[in-house]
């Protein structure tokens, strides 16, 4: 064991560094919990300005002047003709896929959170399975292809990490076969693919800014796009289909942002720039300090695009760690460093399409290899450098003695509950 982490957990004797740590009955390592997506939250002075405001202006929601000045800030960051907001992605998710006509079966990967796949079985829509590259971890187009059937009608690509897809194969393709292409960009606010900002690619882009994204309205969504007349349905549509006060012209539902939300996600705009500094202040010693550790492999951004850096996603080699990525995760939840699998178990092996499709992973290798590696760590405004650095001693510690923690952790199995909660229960995403 290096002298470093002596010096960096002293309650961990070199002779017993393993036993002493809290998953074997140890102290935890932190007394608070370090999340996943713990929400940024900016000037709480402006916030509250804003707050004060609209309920001066007794202005609640239906397109007040806070949410007609997000889409504005949206739309020019984005570099959009369009911006319309909504309640959570999700939902804009629906509304973009039934605006733009999807029926049938449209081709999405299942390495992504369940909402895209969902928001098209919402709509009796079939989401056939696509694999990913495992170099990046999105849509592969290289497998697009041999998905599209007579009955294929969309590809929706997920910029997943925030890393953006290979946009400009899928567009391609999308031409050539008559498709229409969405982004799923929940990740992707403030990022860039080939120096054009996300949201301006395929028909439309979805953002989400749920209260666990870097940028985010409590809850909210975004649709950006430069498609006039997709954008006039979009807008009809997530507003009951209203055209004037008493003119319903579509048929709508409602997935009107409200004021308040957009109040917070004009405040977390201003501090932006905070955030991204942050997010990659943390990235970077992550990826100093966990560089030299045999097995332990992080996810990249091309240095050469924009980028939020909100995710910090470790693959992790078990051939090479002699722990599994599983294992890795409940030490750290037992030191409350409340790591995530995301996305695991892969859409595919969830409900309902695991019993749709039950020999799906068949066709979907590296997503389920992945699946089983793959890992997210604490970053965010409220993470800082003495926490992350406690992080990775504490990764260092566990691989450097991995064949021991796995066997006291597989003998102990039968008579423990394990130190994690299932995905989907932790947190809300
Ligand atoms: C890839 C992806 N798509 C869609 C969503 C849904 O976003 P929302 O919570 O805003 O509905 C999320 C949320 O985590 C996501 O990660």
């Amino acid at each position: 064991m290096s002298t470093d982490i002596i010096e960096v957990l002293p309650k961990i004797a070199a002779q017993d560094a393993v036993a002493e740590l809290a998953i074997f009955g140890g102290t935890p390592a932190f007394d608070k919990k370090l999340y996943v997506g713990r929400p940024n939250i900016g000037s709480r002075e402006r916030l509250l300005e804003r707050i004060n405001d609209l309920l001066d202006r007794r202005w609640l929601s239906n397109r007040g002047p806070y949410v007609d000045e997000f889409e504005q800030r949206i739309a020019e960051m984005a570099g959009t003709k369009h911006c319309i907001a909504m309640c959570n992605a999700t939902v804009a998710l629906e509304i973009t896929i039934r605006a733009a006509e999807l029926a049938g079966e449209v081709i999405v990967p299942s390495f992504t959170f369940v909402a895209t796949a969902h928001a098209l079985k919402w709509q009796e829509i079939t989401p056939v399975f696509c694999d990913i590259d495992p170099a990046t971890h999105n849509i592969d187009p290289d497998r697009v292809e041999a998905m599209i059937t007579p009955r294929t009608t969309g590809i929706i690509g997920v910029h997943v990490w925030g890393r953006p897809c290979d946009v400009e194969a899928l567009t391609t393709i999308a031409r050539r076969r008559g498709l229409k292409l969405l982004f799923d960009a929940a990740h992707a606010f403030g990022c860039s693919y080939k120096g054009h900002m996300i949201g301006s690619f395929g028909d439309a882009e979805v953002f989400s800014f749920h209260a666990t994204k870097f940028l985010n309205a409590f809850e909210g969504g975004a649709v950006t796009t430069n498609d006039d007349e997709l954008a006039a349905r979009i807008r009809l549509m997530k507003n009951f289909g209203f055209l004037g006060y008493d003119n319903v012209i579509y048929i709508g539902t409602n997935g009107k942002m409200s004021e308040v939300s957009a109040a917070m996600g004009l405040t977390g705009l201003e501090s932006l720039e905070e955030f991204i500094v942050a997010n990659r202040r943390n990235y970077e010693q992550y990826r100093r300090e966990l560089a030299d550790i045999p097995g332990v492999h992080l996810a990249t951004y091309d240095e050469t695009e924009k980028c939020n850096y909100q995710y910090v996603v470790l693959e992790i080699d078990e051939g090479v760690t002699q722990v599994s990525r599983d294992h890795l995760v409940e030490v750290l939840h037992a030191e409350n460093v409340l790591a995530r699998r995301y996305f695991y178990p892969g859409c595919h092996q969830m409900e309902p399409y695991r019993s749709y499709f039950p020999h799906a992973g068949l066709l979907l290798p590296e997503t389920e290899r992945l699946t089983g590696r793959v890992m997210s760590l604490p970053t965010g405004t409220a993470v800082g450098r003495d926490e992350v650095h406690r992080v990775c001693q504490i990764i260092r510690l566990v691989v450097a003695h991995g064949p021991d923690v796995s066997a006291r952790l597989s003998m102990a199995v039968a008579t423990r509950e394990p130190a994690f909660e299932p995905a989907g229960i932790l947190v809300e995403e």
